[in-house]
């Protein structure tokens, strides 16, 4: 008895990471989950499929996703992360009432740091149409940043753009300086609420100068993944392995996501 329990817990621990995005942008949280807990192997699944969510509905968007839950449970994972913003809000509660055996831990814009940290009180936050309108952020912004002068910004085009690894294309300068033509000058923070636009720092950062903060999850994400981890007792020690798939073309997300991580990255096929 002994002997099974102590296997029990070591193949629990050695287990993967699940995460979870509609597309290469959940990128910036496992670059975040492996800096800060290099030991712990990862599984990565991109809904190339069906992405983009942003344009997509609650119920469509929390379907899917518990279909991809279930694909990384089948193989193991020890803890789900939603890394991405629009699925996180269209139905993190429904994940967890429905796969309660594992922890799932979601990804939102950092709306409580922002309110922290700005000190003029006043924020932006960028996200897709669909996190920006959505009963979660409002939520988000009345409990944490009362007070604050908060604009939530849907933006469209930006994760296609980032899919495509068109990172730096002019077209990207133009979209977010329409974004930000006629700017509240009092927004000292920028907020990052989709997992694709830490790969857009650069841009938005050319944009919005040096003097405003710009937020991204992935820090935050990561050391709450650890604190579950720790928690349960499945922090792994002995070094990881990443697998990466996607539901879409392996050979075509390789190459944007190896531009976009400046390293390689190989995707295999999961027929979904
Ligand atoms: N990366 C996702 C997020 O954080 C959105 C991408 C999409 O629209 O599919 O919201």
């Amino acid at each position: 008895m002994v002997s099974t329990s102590y296997q029990a817990s070591i193949t629990v621990k050695n287990n993967a990471i699940g995460i979870i995005d509609s597309g290469l942008g959940g990128l910036s949280i496992w670059s975040s989950i492996q800096k800060l807990l290099p030991n712990e192997s990862t599984m990565y699944l991109a809904d190339h499929a069906w992405a983009p969510y942003g344009d997509k509905s609650d119920g469509v968007i929390t379907e899917r996703v518990k279909t991809l839950i279930r694909y990384l449970i089948d193989r193991s994972c020890k803890l789900i992360v939603i890394a991405c913003n629009t699925a996180t809000v269209a139905g993190i509660d429904q994940y967890r009432l429905w796969f309660p055996h594992i922890p799932i831990v979601g990804v939102v814009p950092v709306i409580k740091m922002a309110a922290a940290t700005s000190k003029t009180r006043t924020f932006a936050v960028l996200s897709t149409v669909h996190t920006a309108n959505s009963d979660y952020q409002k939520r988000l912004i009345d409990t944490f940043a009362n007070g604050c002068t908060v604009y939530s910004v849907g933006c469209p085009h930006l994760v296609e753009l980032v899919e495509s690894g068109k990172t730096k294309d002019p077209v990207v300068e133009k979209i977010v300086s329409n974004i930000f033509k006629n700017r509240d000058p009092k927004i000292d923070t920028i907020v990052l609420g989709c997992t694709h636009f830490p790969f857009l720092h650069e841009a938005i950062r050319a944009i919005v100068g040096e003097g405003t903060a710009v937020l991204d999850s992935g820090g935050a994400v990561a050391r709450q993944v650890g604190r579950v981890l720790q928690s349960r007792g499945e922090v792994e020690s002995n070094g990881g392995t990443f697998l990466f798939y996607t539901t879409g073309n392996p050979k075509k997300v390789s190459r944007v996501a190896g531009n976009l991580m400046d390293r390689v990255i190989e995707f295999s096929n999961a027929n979904l």
